[in-house]
């Protein structure tokens, strides 16, 4: 279904992030036919081009990160028809006047995309309405870091708060918009199966991995003051967290889930420091130069953030009192792989002989790669050997199961900004969810400041540091292997 016609100005038009994922996003859902041919893209930078400039850039982009777009030349040219540019200084007066007199015509959504530096959100937001183009038509998309902690996140939301309303706010987080975890609802709230037994009293605990076999690559400067826990956990894996164990919203729209959402996060328990396990990548030996270690990647040798966290949580609520909730991220792993496993307990009686073999059930959802859900299921080994057990999977592969292949995926980027246009904020994070997620990260982040704590180095490939091993192996479990 086509959105309606729009207008959509990205600022840091000719950033890295607009090249690989904004721009090729765009132009897949116009192959798509999601995006009408009177919508206009305005790409807006200090950088001095003309528009006939920035589309070559465009089209460049679209070269190298749309190489699996199937579309032709005609179709090509009709998107880059679309595309405009202007110099726009954010902070100065260059190109505010002719983008002001572009965005006159009312009566069509007007998005305007930050996908600058925070420390520009509040100049951007005050020359938008300074110039007329924060009025209720309008919304603006707005990417990560969202703050640097509790304080800082309160600011930037205050800041934004003088010129738009909450309405208009969308804050991005991406692994909202990835099929899989939109499927997590779609599976616990569509299903009978799954919720009566969606509690401490049948689940033992949950596991939530998101492996990376990336390094830090050209972000050094960013990673070193966020690492880790700052990077992927206060954002990607507590909104994981959050949609395996918050309460079935009363429907499903934007502030009945993300009500729910929030309160997962004001249940969780502070977590302990020996429940906290931080580590940071060696260099690959013999392939130093190729893949050096995080200190070397990040141009400071004596560097203590994190590459690599694993920790353990609770949620104290009526619902999830006494499961535990390990979390853990890292770069430069065994496997690119992001999986939430729920190990439900054991049955509560065995009937079969002790040596008949025991296994839970494991559910797990596979987030990337090869999306997919697996359930765990015991049965008789087959065969004449007697009552002996066996764990099989039922497995559901996306693919395979739906018969989809790589050119229907829709990245997660398309998702979210369609559901901008469409005024949709179900996918988006909210100001008081986000600075919930930093007052539970701060006194973490604080409490191994305070101790001097130095992360433990693991080899690049491996599953991270063995405190990480450890501290599952004191409470009697182990983690999901990486694959
Ligand atoms: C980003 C982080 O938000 O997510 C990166 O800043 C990380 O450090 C990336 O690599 C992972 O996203 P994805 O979609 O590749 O899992």
């Amino acid at each position: 279904i086509p959105v309606d016609p729009f207008d959509l100005v990205i600022f840091g038009g000719t950033g890295d992030l607009a090249r690989r994922k904004i721009l090729p996003g765009l132009f897949r859902r116009f192959c798509a036919g999601q995006v009408p041919s009177d919508a206009r893209i305005v790409g807006a930078a200090r950088t001095d081009l003309d528009s006939d400039g920035y589309r070559q850039m465009v089209r460049e982009a679209l070269a190298e990160f749309g190489r699996d777009i199937a579309c032709d030349e005609g179709t090509l040219n009709g998107f880059l028809d679309m595309i405009q540019y202007l110099a726009i200084d954010a902070r100065g007066e260059t190109g505010w006047a002719e983008l002001a007199e572009l965005m006159v015509g009312k009566g069509r959504v007007e998005a305007f995309y930050f996908s600058v530096s925070p420390a520009l959100f509040g100049d951007l937001a005050e020359r938008l309405q300074h110039w007329g183009m924060a009025d209720e038509d309008s919304r603006i998309v707005v990417e990560k870091p969202f703050g640097h902690d509790l304080a800082s996140a309160k600011e930037l939301n205050a800041t934004l708060a003088r010129y738009f309303d909450e309405k208009q706010i969308y804050r991005i987080d991406h692994y909202l918009g990835k099929e899989t975890v939109q499927n997590l609802m779609a599976v616990r709230f569509g299903n009978m199966l799954f919720e009566p037994l969606w509690n401490a009293q049948y689940v033992d605990h949950v596991q939530i991995t998101v492996a990376e076999t990336v390094g830090v690559g050209g972000r050094g400067e960013y990673y070193d003051k966020a690492g880790a826990m700052r990077d992927m956990v206060q954002n990607h894996l507590m909104q994981l967290l959050c949609l395996i164990a918050m309460e079935p919203p009363a429907r499903f729209d934007p502030d009945a889930v993300r009500d729910e959402k929030l309160k997962v996060i004001r249940s969780l328990d502070p977590v302990l420091p020996h429940h906290i396990a931080r580590g940071q990548y060696d260099a690959m030996p013999g392939n130093e130069a190729e893949m050096p270690s995080y200190r070397e990647a990040v141009d400071h040798p004596r560097s203590r953030t994190e590459s690599f966290i694993a920790l353990k949580t609770h949620i104290s609520n009526w619902r999830w009192a006494g499961t535990p909730f390990y979390l853990r991220t890292g770069k430069r792993m065994a496997a690119r792989s992001s999986e939430i496993t729920v190990i439900f307990k054991d049955t509560p009686h065995s009937i079969f002989a002790e040596d008949a073999g025991r296994h839970r059930n494991v559910l797990s959802i596979r987030l990337q790669p090869n999306e997919g859900i697996t359930l765990g299921v015991t049965i008789k080994e087959p065969g004449p050997g007697g009552m002996r057990l066996i764990d099989v999977p039922l497995d559901m592969t996306f693919a395979e199961a739906l018969g989809v292949d790589g050119s229907d995926h829709v990245d997660a980027y398309e998702r979210l900004i369609t559901d901008v246009i469409r005024g949709n904020q179900t996918l988006f994070m909210r100001g008081d969810e986000v600075e919930a997620a930093w007052a539970w990260t701060d006194p973490i982040i604080e409490g191994w400041e305070a101790r001097h704590d130095v992360p433990k180095p693991y080899d690049i490939g491996s599953d991270g540091p063995t405190d990480s091993t450890e501290m599952m192996r004191r409470d009697g479990r182990e983690w999901r292997k990486v694959t």
